[in-house]
């Protein structure tokens, strides 16, 4: 895709400068002639960057303030974006540097907004009020902006970089602290995305241990809306991930509307696993901005001076193909920037893992037995869970020790992995490095290596304490077991565990007025170690879990190829915490094991073909006791894991369409997925428990090419009888096609293939 990109800016200081970017390169235009025309037709610099179908501009209004134009669908080349110029002030109560929104606002000059930065100084001091000094692109689609405070040596450098493809814009911010004095910096986002006054509805993941994956939608009314986790991580009960749907149902006072694959939507994520902040906030003046970053709550990052705090990176994007649009545009942007093995990540192996099977009841002879069993239904890779170290008996001893459990393996690890590579498949281990238990020797030797506030109780949960990864000595630690782990065994998985989130989270080894800068140290330690292990061990994967989906946001992707969504695998709960995950996160990362029926968590009994089915829709795995099947089991299980690798690039890499939503007590759930050729899609329809010999409706397909041609099989299930073999594109998405599915927990599955 051609990206056309054009800056004309020019330095408050003096100088100017006109910069085009045309067909893919920045060139410099040192002309007297062409600046001058520039000079006299705007003012003040605007800055412009455009790719995918969007464009985002910005520019430095008459006050030398960086002021937000346009956020939205992509413009024309030659259109000329108006300068910047501020808002006045509403009646005596407002300041314009209140009114006019800021691309980056400090806490300063009676600013009554959220502000995105927030500093003390040494004298007490708190009031920054930053002011644009110079732009400089930083790559072929990159800009990074200097601001400076009016006064103190305060300066803050935004980022920008605009993907070419997907137009998705990563936003972040460097504040730098060049005065005599350390400074404390108390609040400090990676972004502010401003939309104009309209009628918009907010779309927000919550949940909870076992619930995740909640999509919440509202209105945005006047006010603030906050959406966070203080829990030193990710956390389950809010996902970093937001999306704005514009109202285009033109209903007046009606209720505010989100389409799904229709209207205009915009969305970010944060690429950071600690302690984050989402500020949606409508002003006075119905403008709705979206401030987010490190949480401001318990934050204090103390910056000496020559030293600088780079923020994590906002993500924001845009679509006009509604929720469905965006979240299409995030998982190829996933897909293509984030992962590890980033554009062109491998599908993953379909695993075993023996968790739910086995607990902490792990041991030679019996790991053994299982992996027979899961190389005999065509698993690749099979995992080793909880319980294989230390005096790991159950969740009260052995976190922190990271030693082979010689009872339960008295030849080392050794036996099993060579077991199950003769079995044909790789082997996968379960960790938890950055807990501990009391009763271990790793604690009994350094309890000062847990967040805590001496003299104070240590709150435990799950009988386990946090160590202090912001601390040299516990990351050499932890790095250096893992290294060990990896080094000394055939291991190319690793599944990251996090079972609690933090309490007393003190650091008492630094002076008191740096402690807080575990929030961001913490979290930065996690991914040099993660970063360093990849390095050293490139051909190990890792999933990143958290006692299920308590650590997934942007950040921790950049080094995991996968991630546990919920330690709930009910086969129907999984059917709405998927739809929920699958606005903010590829289908490629959202493992989904098949387990026993019925479910430990609610006692639902559902067919191993609907259990295959719902955990079919992501990176499948199974996590059953194996000893438990039957024939019957093992050859459905052995048949739709063959069918499963013959459409997984389809499902895992295609564009997902939510035909049916699981939600809000819909009967039916109904998801496809298209390859991006167009030459496959794969649909999973699931019904509830239907009533009055209601069957699924009419399944209208999207996605497809209208001209080609397109065979019908089916994976599971079948259509009804009159159903044509094969047909159009145009025929399957208009006339559509009937399953005659219904019933309680029942489901289907086919592909469609073009014909050539
Ligand atoms: C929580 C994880 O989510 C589970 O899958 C399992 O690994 C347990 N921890 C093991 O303790």
């Amino acid at each position: 895709m051609k990206i056309h990109l054009k800056m004309r800016f020019f330095s408050i200081l003096g100088a100017s400068l006109l910069l085009n970017f045309l067909g893919g390169r920045l060139t410099e235009a040192h002309t007297p002639a062409a600046t001058a025309a520039a000079t006299a037709a705007q003012a003040t610099p605007v800055f412009r960057l455009d790719g995918g179908n969007s464009t985002y501009a910005f520019g430095v209004n008459e006050r030398g303030e960086l002021q937000p134009l346009y956020w939205g669908g992509r413009l024309g080349a030659h259109d000329n974006i108006p300068a910047a110029h501020s808002f006045p002030e509403a009646a005596s109560f407002d300041s314009p540097y209140t009114t006019t929104p800021q691309e980056y606002a400090s806490w300063g000059a009676g600013l009554f907004t959220e502000p995105a930065l927030k500093i003390t100084f040494a004298d007490g001091n708190r009031d920054v009020v930053l002011k644009f000094v110079r732009a400089t692109p930083s790559g072929p689609q990159s800009l990074d902006v200097l601001l400076k405070d009016i006064s103190r040596e305060i300066y803050v450098t935004l980022r920008y970089s605009m993907d070419a493809e997907s137009g998705i814009l990563a936003r972040s911010a460097s504040i730098e602290n060049k005065e005599k004095q350390a400074v404390l910096v108390e609040q400090a986002a990676a972004a502010q995305w401003t939309l104009p006054p309209a009628r918009y509805a907010l779309s927000y993941l919550t949940g909870r241990w076992a619930g995740e994956w909640t999509l919440n939608q509202e209105p945005i009314a006047g006010g603030e809306r906050v959406i966070e986790s203080r829990r030193g991580t990710t956390g389950h009960q809010a996902n970093p991930w937001f999306a704005i749907s514009r109202d285009d149902s033109h209903a007046g006072g009606g209720p505010i509307v989100a389409g799904e694959e229709h209207g205009e939507v915009w969305f970010g994520a944060l690429a950071w696993s600690g302690s984050w902040r989402f500020t949606i906030e409508k002003t006075q003046l119905d403008a709705v901005r979206v401030t987010g970053g490190f949480n401001p709550f318990d934050f204090g990052y103390k910056l000496p001076p020559g030293e600088h705090l780079d923020t994590p990176i906002f993500y924001g994007g845009y679509s006009d193909h509604g929720l469905g649009g965006a979240s299409r545009l995030l998982h190829r942007f996933e897909i293509a920037h984030i992962l590890p093995q980033a554009p062109d990540p491998k599908p993953r192996p379909v695993i075993y893992n023996s968790w739910e099977a086995t607990e902490f009841r792990v041991d030679e002879a019996g790991q053994e037995a299982i992996a027979e069993k899961a190389a005999s239904i065509g698993v690749n890779r099979f995992v080793m869970d909880d319980g294989w170290f230390g005096q790991r008996k159950d969740d009260h001893a052995g976190l922190g020790d990271w030693y082979v459990n010689s009872e339960k393996f008295p030849h080392g690890l050794k036996p099993l992995i060579d077991k199950v590579h003769s079995l044909g498949m790789d082997f996968g281990l379960w960790v938890e490095p950055e807990m501990v238990n009391p009763n271990s020797d790793l604690y009994r030797k350094h309890p000062e290596w847990v967040l805590n506030f001496p003299g104070r109780p240590r709150s435990e949960s799950r009988n386990q304490l946090v160590l202090n990864l912001a601390r040299p000595e516990v990351r050499d630690y932890i790095f250096g077991f893992l290294d060990k782990l990896l080094t000394e065994n055939d291991i190319a998985f690793l599944k990251w565990d996090y079972n609690r989130n933090w309490s007393e989270p003190g650091w008492d080894q630094v002076p008191a007025d740096e402690q807080k800068r575990v929030y961001v140290e913490f979290i930065r330690n996690l991914y040099a170690i993660l970063a360093e292990l990849r390095k050293k061990h490139p051909k190990v994967e890792i999933e990143s879990c958290s006692g299920g989906g308590g650590r997934v946001d942007l950040g921790i992707l950049r080094y995991t190829d996968e991630v546990w969504p919920s330690d709930n695998t009910d086969p129907f709960d999984r059917l709405a915490m998927q739809d929920g995950f699958s606005y903010a996160y590829t289908p490629q990362i959202m493992m989904a094991w098949v387990t026993d029926s019925p479910h430990w968590l609610n006692f639902r009994a559902t067919s191993l073909a609907y259990r295959m089915l719902s955990s079919m829709q992501g990176s499948l795995g199974i996590g059953a006791n194996l000893n438990k099947w039957n024939a019957e089991d093992f050859a459905t299980a052995k048949r739709l894991i063959a069918a499963y690798h013959a459409v997984q690039p389809t499902i895992v890499r295609g564009d997902l369409y939510r035909l049916i939503s699981p939600r809000g007590g819909s009967e039916f759930s109904v998801t496809e997925t298209v390859a991006r050729d167009k030459n496959q899609a794969v649909v999973f329809a699931f019904t509830q428990a239907t009533q009055e010999g209601r069957g699924l409706p009419l399944l209208q397909l999207e996605g497809l090419d209208p001209d080609a041609e397109y065979k019908l099989s089916f994976i599971e299930g079948q259509a009804r009888p009159d159903t044509p073999v094969s047909a159009s594109g145009a025929w399957w998405m208009r006339h559509g096609i009937d399953l005659d599915l219904r019933g309680d927990f029942r489901a289907a599955a086919f592909q469609l293939d073009r014909q050539h």
